[in-house]
C-alpha cells in the first residue's frame, strides 16, 4: 500500500475537479485489504474511489480516499459453452471487454469504452446499448468494512436494478470489492436491441462479429459522449426517470415526440437527455460548466470549472425540467 498526505484529486476524477484529500491510500493487493480496513478504514472517514468516472467531488475531503490499484484477469474455467473469469477490482473495465473480444467470449461487447474500474462496475450496475453488467455477472467478492469480514454475493444477492445495487443501498460504502466474477458465453450471440447500433453496422456494411460490434459501440460513444481525457465529465449526470403509464400518457399528449422505453411493472423510462434538451439546456454553458453539445445528459467541465459552477448548472437543470415536466431528476453520479 501507499499512503500519501494532502493529495490533489484532479487526476483521479474524470470531471477534473480540483479538490484535495487529507489522505490518499493506494491499495496494491487484495491481500492487504483486511489490514487496511482494520487500521485505517475503521478509524477514519473514507471514500472508495475507483476510476473516478462517476464521482463529482464538491469540496476537499477530510478523510482517506481509498483506491484499488491491483489488477488482473484470471480465467477460472471454460466448459459447456461458458467461460468464467475472475477480475481484480483495479482492472480497467475496457481491458476486460477487449480480453473477452480477443478470446471470443460473448456478453460484454456492448459495454465497450465505458471508463472506470471493474471493482466499481457492480456498484451502479453499469449499462449501455441494451446490456447491463448484471446480465453476465456471477458474483462479487470483497470485505465488509464495518466488520472486516470477507463476503461473496451472488448476482441475486446484489439486488441489481437500473443503475442500482445493494452496494448503493443497504451496504452503501461498506463493501471493499476485491474481485468480480463473470459468466460469459462462448456461443455466438449478440444483443442488438439498441437501434443506433444495428444502424451503424448496416451503414458500414460490416458483418456481425464481436470486434465489429465493439468498434461500432466505440464510434457511437465517440460521437455522443465527450472524451473525459479532453473535456472533463462523469458520463450521464442524471438517471433516466421512470414514470407510471398514466403519467406517461399525460406527458405524451403534451409532448408527442417524447422518447420512452418499457420499464418493469408496466412503467415507462423517459430520456433525461431529451427532457434537459427541451428545457433549453443542450450545449448551454454557464461560466466554465455546462452540458455537452451532442448529449444534454452529460454535464461537462469546459476547463477550470469549480464544483460550485457544476452544481449551479445541475441545480438549474433540475429546476427547469421540474417546471416544464413536473419531474425531479435524480443524480446518477456520486456527489461527495
Ligand atoms: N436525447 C435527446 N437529447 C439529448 C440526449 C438524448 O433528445 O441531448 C434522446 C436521444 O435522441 C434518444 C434518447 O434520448 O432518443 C436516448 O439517448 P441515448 O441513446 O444517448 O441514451 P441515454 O438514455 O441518454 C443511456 C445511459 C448511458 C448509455 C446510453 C446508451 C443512463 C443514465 N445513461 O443514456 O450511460 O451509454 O443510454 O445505452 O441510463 C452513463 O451511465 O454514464 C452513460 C453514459
Amino acid at each position: 500500500m501507499h499512503l500519501i498526505e494532502k493529495q490533489n484529486l484532479k487526476n483521479y476524477n474524470t470531471f477534473g475537479m480540483e479538490v484535495v484529500t487529507k489522505s490518499f491510500l493506494q491499495v496494491d493487493s487484495a491481500e492487504e485489504v483486511p489490514y487496511i480496513i482494520e487500521n485505517y478504514l475503521q478509524r477514519h472517514p473514507y471514500y472508495l474511489l475507483g476510476g473516478g468516472s462517476n464521482t463529482l467531488f464538491t469540496k476537499d475531503f477530510d478523510g482517506i480516499i481509498v483506491h484499488p490499484a491491483f489488477s488482473g484477469i484470471g480465467l477460472v474455467g471454460q466448459r459447456g459453452g461458458e467461460a468464467v473469469v475472475r477480475v481484480a477490482a483495479g482492472e480497467q473495465w475496457d481491458n476486460l471487454v477487449q480480453y473477452c473480444i480477443r478470446r471470443e467470449y460473448y456478453g460484454l461487447e456492448n459495454l465497450t469504452g465505458i471508463p472506470g474500474l471493474v471493482g466499481s462496475a457492480p456498484v451502479q450496475n453499469i449499462g449501455a446499448y441494451g446490456v447491463e453488467l448484471k446480465d453476465t455477472l456471477l458474483k462479487v467478492e470483497g470485505y465488509r468494512i464495518s466488520t472486516g469480514e470477507a463476503f461473496e454475493l451472488t448476482r441475486d444477492e446484489c439486488q441489481f436494478g437500473y443503475r442500482n445495487s445493494i452496494f448503493k443501498q443497504k451496504l452503501k460504502n461498506d463493501c471493499f470489492i476485491t474481485y468480480v466474477w463473470f459468466r460469459l458465453s462462448c456461443i455466438r450471440h449478440f444483443t442488438m436491441t439498441y437501434q443506433g447500433l444495428s444502424k451503424v453496422l448496416e451503414e458500414r456494411e460490416l458483418p456481425l462479429t464481436l470486434r465489429n460490434v465493439s468498434e461500432c459501440v466505440r464510434t457511437i460513444r465517440d460521437t455522443k459522449l465527450p472524451n473525459p481525457a479532453v473535456v472533463g465529465n462523469g458520463g450521464s449526470f442524471f438517471k433516466n426517470p421512470v414514470v407510471t403509464a398514466e403519467r406517461y400518457e399525460a406527458l405524451v399528449s403534451a409532448f408527442p415526440d417524447l422518447v420512452a422505453y418499457d420499464a418493469p411493472d408496466g412503467k415507462k423510462k423517459l430520456s433525461a437527455g431529451q427532457l434537459i434538451e427541451k428545457a433549453g439546456w443542450k450545449g448551454r454553458r454557464v461560466g466554465n460548466a455546462g452540458t455537452w453539445e451532442n448529449q444534454a445528459l452529460v454535464l461537462v467541465n469546459y476547463g477550470g470549472a469549480t464544483p460550485d459552477e457544476v452544481l449551479h448548472v445541475a441545480d438549474s437543470i433540475v429546476d427547469d425540467v421540474n417546471r416544464l415536466f413536473n419531474i425531479v431528476l435524480e443524480m446518477e453520479i456520486n456527489r461527495i
